[in-house]
């Protein structure tokens, strides 16, 4: 089997507490501002908020982003409460092959490793699995239409930038966002049976030729304001 897709729990019919994971503080801001959640906290129709944000690394001071940081952060949230949803919001690396332009919004459908290889048997399947994420297929066109967004694959790595490899990759599967987290929270979630959303922003555009670290300094105010905006809709239609 070349892909194999491992499924996460669909959301319940009733989601009292979500865990919302950012992975910069200022992505985190604008979208905790949006929500009111002043605190860290808020609340949505009957649903609790809680924001989890991994946080600025004790020596360099720069927030722990990536995906073994990410699946840090989620494991040891998960220890001490378990939510009904866990739902990441965030910027990502977007295609103008596939129509994408900066701020973009993408409801991810499904989320996989980029920068994952193993030839051996069996591990090469498991490291390059795709996870389809909880929300059902009407709730991602709903959800999606009300937001003005696309919905689709979604790709994570350890790097900001892209190898000739991985742009290859990204066409052959028609990946639209690529980011550096949802695929670690993706395991986490399967192995603690806890369901998974995702929206991503476009700050920069992974197929063109401006360097990444640019464009998403460049667009990454705009990108968040536009996340922002869009949270308390993204939620509340999924709870
Ligand atoms: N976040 C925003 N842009 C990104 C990119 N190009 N790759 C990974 N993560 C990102």
């Amino acid at each position: 089997m070349d892909r194999p897709t491992f499924a996460l729990p669909p959301i319940p019919p009733r989601v009292h507490r979500v865990l919302l994971f950012v992975a910069m503080r200022s992505e985190a801001d604008p979208i905790a501002r949006a929500l009111g959640a002043t605190d860290g906290t808020a609340r949505i129709g009957d649903a609790h908020i809680e924001l989890l944000v991994p946080g600025a690394d004790p020596v360099l001071g720069v927030d722990r982003l990536g995906p073994v940081h990410a699946a840090s952060a989620l494991a040891r949230a998960l220890c001490s409460a378990r939510p009904d949803l866990v739902v990441n919001m965030g910027t990502c690396g977007g295609f103008e092959s596939q129509g994408l332009g900066i701020a973009d919004l993408i409801v991810v459908r499904d989320a996989m490793f980029h920068d994952a290889r193993v030839a051996l048997d069996g591990f090469d399947a498991l490291v390059r699995a795709h996870t389809r994420l909880s929300p059902s297929a009407s709730q991602l066109e709903a959800v999606a239409e009300r937001l003005g967004a696309r919905t689709g694959l979604a790709s994570s790595g350890s790097s900001l930038d892209a190898t000739a490899d991985e742009l290859a990759l990204f066409r052959r599967t028609h990946t639209l966002a690529k980011d550096m987290e949802l695929a670690a929270l993706a395991v986490v979630c399967r192995e603690a049976g806890v369901p998974l959303a995702a929206l991503k922003g476009v700050t920069d555009l992974v197929d063109h030729h401006e360097p990444t670290h640019e464009a998403f300094l460049r667009n990454l105010t705009r990108t968040t304001d536009r996340i922002a905006q869009s949270a308390a809709a993204f939620i509340g239609q999924l709870v």
